[in-house]
C-alpha cells in the first residue's frame, strides 16, 4: 500500500474551501493533514482562521492544528468576496464558533519548520486561497523550496479569463506578486483554474445526493452549496456553483479524473487593466519555459461521486 500524501492545506474559507478541507479529511488513506493554515482572502483573516476551525470541528477533527497566516497580501490592499461568500465567509446554514484552539505558532513558520523538519520532498503544499503565506515562507526560508514535494493549488483561468475582474481570478488577483514568487521557485506546480473548477458544478442532483446522506455533515455541505451557488448562477446562468477548491484534493486522491497540460503560465503584476491574469501558453507559442501542469478537464461525475462518498465518512 502507498503511503497517503503529507500535506498542509492553506485556505481562506469560504464555502468551496470548507468542502475541499471536508474532503480531506475523509481520505486518511490518500491524504495526512499535517495542517491548516489559514489566509485572507474571501474575508479578513479572523473569519478564515475561524471558518477553517468551524470546518475541522465540523470533521470531528479538533486534533487537526489550525494556523493563522498572513492578514494582508505581500504589497497591496486586501479585496475580500463577501459577496460570493456572505459576510462570515461561510454563510449559509447557522454555524456555532468553534471551541477548538488557534495554535499560537504563526501559519507561516508553520509551513517552514514542518517543511524543514520533514525528509526532502514529502510534503505536498495545497493553497485554496491568495499565494501570500506560500510566497512569505519561500521570502523567509528560502532553503525550504527544493524540499517541497509539489504544489497543487487552486488559482488562474486562460480560457475563462476572469471572475473577480474581466482578466482575472480571485485567488491571483488578491495576490498577483506572491503568485508570481511561487509559479518562479520552481517548485513542480499543479494548477486548478477556472477552465476547470467552472466544471464542476454543483447541480440540483448534486447537492440533493449531498444531503441525501442524511447526515450532519451532508445536511451543512448542501446548505453551503444553496447558498454559495446564487453568485454564479446570476452571473453565468450556471445550474449550481462551481466547486473550486474541492478540486486540489480531488487531483491527490484521484488523479486520473483530471486533464492538462505541462506549459508557461507567467503571472501579469503591472498593468492595472490585467492584474493578476495568468497568462497561459496553452498553445505553446512562446519559447518560454514550462513551470506548471494547467488543469483544463475533469470527469465531473466522477468528482461529484467521490466528494458525495467521502463527505458520507464524516
Ligand atoms: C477562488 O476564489 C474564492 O472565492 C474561492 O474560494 C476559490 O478559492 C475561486 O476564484
Ligand atoms: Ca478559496
Amino acid at each position: 500500500m502507498t503511503q497517503p500524501r503529507r500535506i498542509i492545506i492553506d485556505t481562506d474559507p469560504g464555502q468551496d474551501d470548507a468542502f475541499a478541507i471536508l474532503l480531506a479529511l475523509a481520505s486518511p488513506e490518500e491524504v495526512e493533514v499535517l495542517g491548516v493554515v489559514a489566509v485572507a482572502g474571501n474575508v479578513p483573516l479572523p473569519l478564515t482562521q475561524r471558518n477553517a476551525r468551524i470546518v475541522c470541528e465540523l470533521a470531528g477533527r479538533r486534533d487537526i492544528p489550525v494556523f493563522a497566516g498572513c492578514d494582508a497580501p505581500l504589497k497591496r490592499k486586501l479585496v475580500t468576496a463577501e459577496h460570493v461568500h456572505g459576510v462570515t465567509g461561510l454563510d449559509g446554514p447557522p454555524m456555532v464558533e468553534p471551541t477548538m484552539a488557534l495554535q499560537g505558532q504563526h501559519g507561516v513558520d508553520f509551513i517552514i519548520d514542518t517543511i524543514r523538519r520533514a525528509p526532502e520532498k514529502t510534503i505536498t503544499l495545497c493553497p485554496l486561497g491568495p499565494l501570500t503565506n506560500i510566497a512569505q515562507a519561500f521570502l523567509q526560508a528560502p532553503d525550504i523550496i527544493a524540499r517541497v514535494q509539489e504544489i497543487v493549488l487552486m488559482g488562474g483561468a486562460y480560457f475563462e479569463v476572469g471572475n473577480i475582474t474581466p482578466a482575472a481570478e480571485f485567488n491571483i488577483y488578491v495576490d498577483p506578486e506572491a503568485a508570481e514568487i511561487v509559479l518562479k521557485s520552481g517548485v513542480p506546480a499543479v494548477m486548478m483554474p477556472l477552465d476547470v473548477t467552472h466544471k464542476v458544478i454543483a447541480t440540483r442532483a448534486r447537492v440533493e445526493a449531498i444531503r441525501a446522506l442524511g447526515t450532519n455533515v451532508g445536511r451543512v455541505a448542501a446548505e453551503w452549496a444553496d447558498f454559495f451557488e446564487r453568485f454564479d448562477v446570476a452571473k453565468y446562468g450556471s445550474d449550481g456553483g462551481p466547486l473550486h477548491d474541492p478540486t486540489v484534493i480531488a487531483y491527490l486522491i484521484a488523479p486520473h479524473l483530471f486533464t492538462g497540460r505541462f506549459i508557461n503560465v507567467e503571472i501579469e503584476t503591472q498593468s492595472e487593466l490585467t492584474l493578476g491574469m495568468t497568462v497561459a501558453d496553452w498553445w505553446g507559442v512562446s519559447n518560454r519555459a514550462p513551470n506548471a501542469m494547467f488543469i483544463g478537464d475533469v470527469h465531473a461525475q466522477g468528482f461529484f461521486d467521490l466528494l458525495t462518498q467521502r463527505l458520507g465518512r464524516l
